[in-house]
């Protein structure tokens, strides 16, 4: 099946990052794309998150999954800087390591054996003992026993991203639709007809549904199609430190830290199913400083200034969901679950170039066709 975008506009329906990436690339290969979102751009997981490009680190098991990650994490320096140019607005994004920590000894172990599998990889890293760990994170505990450093894994700054992402996307053509409202799909019995929202219907050869944890609920998205995404609940913190106190992306026991050059220091998160639910719990950050706290006692006479949550896309295998579904012309973009913010430059390349082409063949691994009707049923209970 061929979607020829001449003759016919793209609509995307969900401004968060994986949407946005999509629109700007099919935008910079000639596209005519509008995006819809029923709040403003880059919201909800792409500004919750804490902007990891960690696929190692993550210890993704799942190998066809761990391939698109690094491949997405290869592109990120030039996706940054295609934005960066489009937008003119800066973007932090800092490759240099994550140290992943070892405070006890069966730990350090683990540690050892992923560096053997990562050196199987050619992947580059390095395993510190206390002192040269202690040397690289000097804010982490005394306890600490060693680290395993992950060279190239990083972060992105998220919201930096969706606000660059978003004028990037405005520079190059598109037409990004804020605070719709009543926003549904049209389609007849074999393909998609475009997007209705309050301000009209707008006619699309192309729909691709990028909605993240709400994908599966958009009015007028007919049952086959409907992805088997649910919500998984991070609760985030963030502490004011001083600049540099917190060198590197850290991972430790319960947590991660991540240090941002205005001297934020983000601490994430929980993972909670736990259904359409937002709230910041004294449970989720308790159990957030606990860990921290443990790892980098010294932390604890910062302020916290900010506490959030937001809802990752949970797909039931972690694979996302991308490319056609039984009504033609109707695409996700969905199910990233944990890597939504990593996967973003690989899921827009992959989704513009069955735009273009049609061809599903690169797609197959993600495909919503991999899951029988049972699992899309049981997502479906489990969503009402
Ligand atoms: N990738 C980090 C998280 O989802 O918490």
């Amino acid at each position: 099946m061929t979607i020829a975008w001449q003759g016919g506009d793209v609509a995307v329906v969900g401004a968060g990052l994986i949407g946005l990436a999509i629109a700007f690339e099919l935008a910079e290969r000639g596209a005519h794309v509008r995006v819809f979102d029923r709040a403003e751009p880059a919201r909800a997981a792409s500004w919750a998150g804490a902007g990891m490009l960690a696929p190692y680190t993550e210890r993704i098991e799942d190998e066809v999954l761990l391939a698109l990650c690094t491949e997405s994490l290869a592109m990120y320096p030039q996706f940054v800087a295609r934005v960066r140019g489009a937008s003119g607005f800066d973007v932090e994004l800092a490759l240099e390591g994550i140290v992943n920590t070892a405070f006890d000894s069966a730990k350090l172990d683990a540690l050892r054996e992923h560096a053997r599998e990562l050196a199987q990889h050619g992947v580059a890293h390095e395993l510190l003992d206390r002192e040269a760990t202690l040397a690289a994170q000097p804010a982490l505990g005394r306890h600490v026993v060693g680290s395993l450093v992950v060279r190239g894994e990083g972060y992105v700054d998220n919201r930096q991203l969706g606000r660059a992402l978003a004028a990037a996307c405005e520079a190059a053509g598109v037409t990004i639709v804020r605070e719709a409202r009543d926003l549904a799909l049209e389609c007849d019995a074999r393909r998609v007809l475009g997007v209705r929202s309050e301000r009209g219907f707008c006619a699309a050869s192309a729909v691709v549904v990028a909605a993240g944890a709400w994908s599966a609920s958009i009015p007028g998205l007919p049952p086959e199609c409907a992805p088997p995404v649910a919500p998984v609940k991070g609760q985030m913190l963030a502490l004011a430190i001083p600049r540099g106190f917190v060198r590197r992306t850290t991972w430790a026991p319960g947590a991660y830290l991540v240090p941002r050059e205005d001297g934020r220091l983000l601490v994430g998160a929980t993972a909670e199913h736990v259904g359409f639910e937002e709230r910041v719990t004294a449970l989720g950050i308790r159990k957030l400083l606990d860990a921290a706290l443990a790892a980098a006692p010294a932390l604890g006479d910062f302020s916290i200034t900010e506490t959030w949550a937001g809802l990752r896309p949970g797909s039931p295998d972690e694979r996302p969901m991308l490319g056609p579904t039984p009504r033609e012309g109707l695409l996700l973009a969905t199910g990233h679950y944990r890597n939504g913010i990593l996967l973003a430059p690989v899921t827009a390349r992959l989704i513009a170039e069955y735009v273009a082409h049609g061809d599903a063949a690169a797609l197959a691994p993600w495909a919503l066709a991999r899951f029988g009707k049972e699992v899309r049923d049981a997502a479906r209970i489990g969503e009402a």
